[in-house]
């Protein structure tokens, strides 16, 4: 069935039963410190409410609604806040009414863009989701500097909106993730070597607070909550647009060149990695080197295997030189090419269809260097696990992420809220443990011993965490997501206090956890 269509009808059809004044405009104002969801009132009677002051292109989906499980869906099934109804703004203008409904009547909001996020606050979740799909515009200024997107716009369709143009900018590597929510919390991609991250190509948000004023963010304009949005925007409001600086497309092509390796390689492949990606010092244009560890059955049932990509922004000749080491060591299979940017995904294997969803338990890190003895450590402990659970050990990975980074650090650090301009590379570990199943706890212990081989690995540094790859594990402490001089989340808090002093934005990565 056609969704919107059948939403749309919905609409319609509760507008037309509404009478004027609805039967929730008796109940009386009871927005609280600590607001609950308001059980006297049923979900068909918010519908009916909110249907009467939103803009009639706008949805609403209840659970008996045949849409329901698609427009509920999330990457990790094992993330399931408890949606009770779902409103589809078609206005920007539609999203501060929303949230004044639900303050006056007691009802928590979750803003829910492309559903990737994974921790663990959201299962506290019980209310409204305000679903940002249908605010997907994309408006190119003229001066050709930057662009205003919507608040629900996905990384594939500002990739391909902007390259038709004859632009780029900084998005999130995968095609399938909403660019707002990365944005909020850094956002690392392909063109941070060049540009750094979303986050630094931010110049403007609007931005719903929660208590339903809209407000507009930008250096001289709720300069506090500008800084704050750049890193830990979750925790502070809604953006219903945002303007990103863009650049003309310079580069035709990006080159990959993808590598399957034997895990007896693993010590030569981690030690040129470290070489190229000398501390930091990758060369700018080689965007995207990442890959992972896992069992692949047409390969050996019992020994995990090393899969590599590296992507440069360029033709091969200019970056084949570098990889002449990598090319050195004997690989399985490798193959290369070189595609218009916005092909780059699917040899990369970072389309949405790359990354299927699942109910996966995870753990991740940030690093400055491989250490290589630790990355054997959890290879081995990979393969002891997989041999011990194969049906786990058919569906985990080690993922390891190294960006180019020149831009990144390019930004001074106290300058916004993301902290960790000094660490190089993102890794995580994942495995699918269907909820409810035995394996469920097998996976935590394999995630956090995973965890601590990695930080192990880094014995003079303390753990950092990404709060877009945030987990919600209990071994995940604030400073390690928001850093640990005292005075970021000194700061971070001061501002809750004075912008969401209600702690309405308390399910992503909370800064001030309940
Ligand atoms: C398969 C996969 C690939 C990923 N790839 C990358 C990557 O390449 N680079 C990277 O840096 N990270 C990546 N991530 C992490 C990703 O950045 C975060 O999960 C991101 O927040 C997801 O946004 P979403 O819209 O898809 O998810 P959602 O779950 O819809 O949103 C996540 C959170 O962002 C907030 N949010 C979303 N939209 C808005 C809005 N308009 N206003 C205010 N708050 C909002 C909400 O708090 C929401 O809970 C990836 C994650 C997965 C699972
Ligand atoms: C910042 O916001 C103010 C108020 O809306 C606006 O006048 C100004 O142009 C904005 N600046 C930028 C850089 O967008
Ligand atoms: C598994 O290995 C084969 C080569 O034997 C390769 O073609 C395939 O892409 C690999 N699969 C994954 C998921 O890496
Ligand atoms: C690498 O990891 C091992 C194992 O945890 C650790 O003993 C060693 O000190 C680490 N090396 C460096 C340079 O940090």
């Amino acid at each position: 069935m056609n969704t919107s269509w059948y939403a749309l009808c919905c609409l319609a059809l509760l507008q037309a039963f509404i009478p004027g004044s609805s039967p929730l405009k008796s109940i009386p104002y009871y927005f609280q410190k600590n607001p609950f969801t308001c059980r006297q009132v049923s979900v068909f009677e918010i519908a009916q409410d909110l249907g009467a002051v939103i803009s009639s292109n706008s949805a609403i989906f209840l659970p008996s609604h045949p849409p329901w499980s698609e427009v509920t869906k999330r990457w990790n099934t094992l993330i399931a806040p408890d949606i009770e109804i779902v409103v589809q703004p078609a206005e920007e203008s539609d999203i501060p009414k929303v949230v004044q409904y639900c303050n006056d009547n007691g009802i928590e909001f979750l803003v829910v863009n492309r559903g990737h996020g994974l921790t663990a606050a959201l299962n506290k979740f019980r209310g409204i989701q305000i679903d940002m799909k249908q605010l997907t515009a994309i408006t190119i200024d003229s001066d050709g500097k930057s662009a205003l997107f919507q608040g629900g716009v996905s990384v594939d369709e500002v990739v391909t909106a902007l390259w038709d143009q004859g632009y780029v900018t900084t998005t999130g590597s995968s095609g399938s993730v909403g660019l707002t929510g990365l944005a909020l919390g850094g956002g690392h991609g392909r063109y941070e070597g060049l540009y750094g991250l979303i986050s630094d190509n931010v110049i403007h948000l609007n931005v719903v607070l929660a208590d339903g004023s809209t407000v507009p963010v930008n250096e001289t304009s709720y300069e506090d909550l500008f800084w704050a949005m750049k890193g830990a925007g979750h925790n502070f409001g809604i953006v219903t647009s945002l303007r990103l600086k863009i650049y003309p497309k310079q580069i035709a092509t990006w080159h990959y060149h993808n590598y399957l390796w034997t895990q007896d390689k693993l010590e030569a492949v981690f030690e040129e990695m470290n070489r190229v990606q000398d501390h930091g010092n990758a060369p700018p244009l080689l965007g995207a080197s990442f890959g992972h560890i896992r069992i692949n059955r047409s390969v050996n049932e019992k020994e995990a295997i090393l899969w590599w990509t590296s992507g440069y922004a360029g033709p091969a000749s200019e970056v084949e030189h570098i990889l002449r080491p990598f090319n050195a060591i004997e690989a399985i299979s490798d193959e290369m090419g070189d595609v218009p940017y916005p092909e780059i995904h699917g040899p990369q294997d970072t389309a949405t269809s790359s990354f299927p969803s699942g109910p996966y338990v995870m753990s991740t890190v940030m690093l400055q260097t491989y250490n290589i003895t630790a990355q054997r450590q959890l290879y081995d402990l990979f393969n002891r696990n997989a041999a011990l659970y194969p049906e786990l050990g058919a569906n985990a990975l080690l993922m390891i992420e190294g960006y180019a980074t020149a831009g990144v650090q390019a930004i001074d650090p106290i300058s916004t809220a993301y902290p960790h301009r000094d660490e190089f590379h993102l890794a995580f570990f994942l495995a699918a443990a269907p909820e409810g199943s035995d394996l469920l706890e097998p996976a935590r212990t394999w995630a956090k011993e995973s965890w601590d081989i990695w930080n192990a690995g880094q014995p003079t540094r303390k753990p950092a965490t990404y709060v877009n790859y945030g987990t919600g594990n209990e071994y995940e402490s604030l400073e390690s997501i928001y850093g640990y001089e005292p005075w970021r989340l000194e700061r971070l808090r001061a501002l809750k206090a004075k912008y969401d002093p209600y702690n309405r934005f308390r399910y992503y990565v909370p800064i001030i956890p309940y």
